[in-house]
Parts: C-alpha cells; structure tokens; sequence
C-alpha cells in the first residue's frame, strides 16, 4: 500500500478504457495532492480531467472501465464496497460540478434539499441541521439566505446556486473537495467572487481542493500545484507559481502562449482598458 501521510490523495497509474473500442482516455496516470493543498488538472476539452475524478468519486460511467490505484488518506477507493464509498461521498470527499442546478432535487426547495444532503451525511437532528445550514450560509455571501433558501432551484441563479453550494461543505466540513469546472457557467464577475469563497473555504476549513479548470487566470488564483493532461497522458506537473509563468513542455508553452495572446487581444478589443 501507499501511504504518505502528508499526501491526502495519491492515484498511481491510474487508467480508464471506454469497453466498446479500448480507447484509453486516462493513461497510467500519477499525481498526488499534499493536504490542504489546491492541485487544478488542466487541459483541453476531452483531456480526461473529468474521467480522473469520476474514478475518485468511483463514479465511472458502466461503459468504462479502469485500473489502476487511488488512495485517500491511506484508503485503497478502488477497493471499497459501494457502501463504504456512500459514506466516504459528501462527509469526507465533497464534489462540485459546473451544472449546479443538477445537485438539487427540482421538486423539492433549497432549504429542504439542503438538509436533506446533510442528514445523509451527519447524524444530527433536523434542527441543528438547520441551524448548522443557517450559520453557513452566512460565511458565502450571498443575498438574503433566509429568502432564498425558501426558493426552488430554477428560481435561483448559477453563482447563488454554486454559494449555497459551498455553504454545505463549509456545513459537512470535507477533507477533500473536487470541483470539475465548478465556474465556467457563470459570468466574469460571479467567477471571481465564486473564486474568493473557494478560497475562504480552503483556509477556514484546511481543505484539501482538486481543482479541474479551463480558465487558467482562475488556477493562478487558487492552485498550489498543477497537472497538465493532453489526450488522457500526464504532460507536465509542478508549482502552479512555476507552471503558468514557465512552463517546460512544448504543449504547456503552447497552451499559456495562446492565453498570454487571448489576454492581449482582450485587452486591443476592450480599447486597452
Ligand atoms: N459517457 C461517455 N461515453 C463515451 N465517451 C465519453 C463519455 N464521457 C467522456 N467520454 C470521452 O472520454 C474522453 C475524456 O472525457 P472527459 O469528460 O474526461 O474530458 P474533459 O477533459 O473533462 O473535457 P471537458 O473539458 O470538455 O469537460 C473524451 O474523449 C470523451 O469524449
Ligand atoms: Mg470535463
């Protein structure tokens, strides 16, 4: 077994095949994450950052399969029970994906989807729950929680559902949080405020954050350390710091060069301002 225990989460030659044609999407990948770090995988679409953290979450779709290890804290996940990882899921391992709509239940309003993620995951009473959900939604900014979480899901916005979001993990207090493209569907603004609750999170509860981004403007904000994949193979791993200023692989140049182009174009569009 690999164990570090510095290292919250170690995947070693993780590799996931899609059945039909045998096309490996993720190949012998390894990477690890120190605790209360922020790791952001980066890469094209298609690169396989998705498929990576499904195998975490142990969430593969049934026409894939994988090998490989991933250890968290200690814990062989590939060798886990289904029942075992719905324990480990949501109270110790929190993820967070683009579509935040998809985390609530339509049907039912946000205070009750609410407790209702959190009694699956604690064992407390209804009404320290609540109390619990009310004290966090207080530390993610958003407007009037008292209302807002009386609403349904369709009535709320991208960046207010994605803040009630992070309320529950700062309510289940996570080891680890993933979050797959947590702040591509909303506007420039609300990303850079969702950011700054990612980031709160980070050092008010000591979590450790696997970060899977487009926006590499938002990986030099929060990541510590960064891995590159290109067509599921592991390019290139360092320092986010190092990475995205210097990068040591051709496709890293290319990718930081075009943002670096992107950048200055925005800037000539925008009249420099
Ligand atoms: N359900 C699926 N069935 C078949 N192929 C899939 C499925 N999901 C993903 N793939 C394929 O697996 C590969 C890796 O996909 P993955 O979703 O991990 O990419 P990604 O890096 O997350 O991309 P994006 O940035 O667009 O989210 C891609 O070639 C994709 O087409
Ligand atoms: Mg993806």
């Amino acid at each position: 077994m690999i164990f570090d225990k510095d290292k919250i989460l170690i995947v070693d030659g993780l590799t996931v095949e899609y059945i039909k044609t045998g096309e490996k999407v993720v190949d012998d990948l390894s990477f690890s994450l120190k605790e209360h770090h922020c790791l952001a995988i980066v890469g094209e679409s298609g690169s396989g950052k998705s498929m990576t953290v499904k195998c975490i979450n142990q969430m593969l779709p049934s026409n894939f399969k994988n090998k490989g290890e991933i250890f968290y804290k200690g814990l062989n996940l590939m060798q886990l029970s289904k029942s075992d990882m719905k324990k480990i899921r949501g109270s110790e391992i929190f993820m967070i994906f683009q579509d935040a709509m998809s985390a609530f239940d339509p049907s039912l309003s946000i205070e009750k989807s609410c407790l209702q993620i959190l009694e699956e995951n604690t064992d407390k009473s209804e009404k320290d729950l609540l109390l619990i959900l009310q004290e966090s939604l207080k530390k993610v900014n958003l407007k009037n929680p008292d209302l807002t979480i009386k609403k349904y899901p369709h009535q709320l916005s991208g960046g207010m559902l994605q803040r009630i979001i992070i309320a529950l993990a700062f309510a289940l207090k996570p080891s680890l949080i993933i979050a797959d493209e947590p702040t591509t569907a909303l506007d420039t603004i609300t990303q850079f405020e969702i950011i700054e609750e990612f980031i709160k999170l980070k050092e008010n509860l000591n979590t450790s954050i696997v970060f899977i981004s487009h926006d590499l403007g938002v990986v030099k904000k929060i990541a510590d350390d960064v891995i590159l994949l290109k067509n599921g193979v592991l390019v290139e791993q360092g320092a986010a710091n190092q990475m995205l200023s210097a990068p040591k692989s051709e496709y890293g140049k290319y990718l930081i060069g075009n943002r670096h182009k992107m950048g200055e174009k925005y800037f000539e569009l925008m009249g420099g301002c």
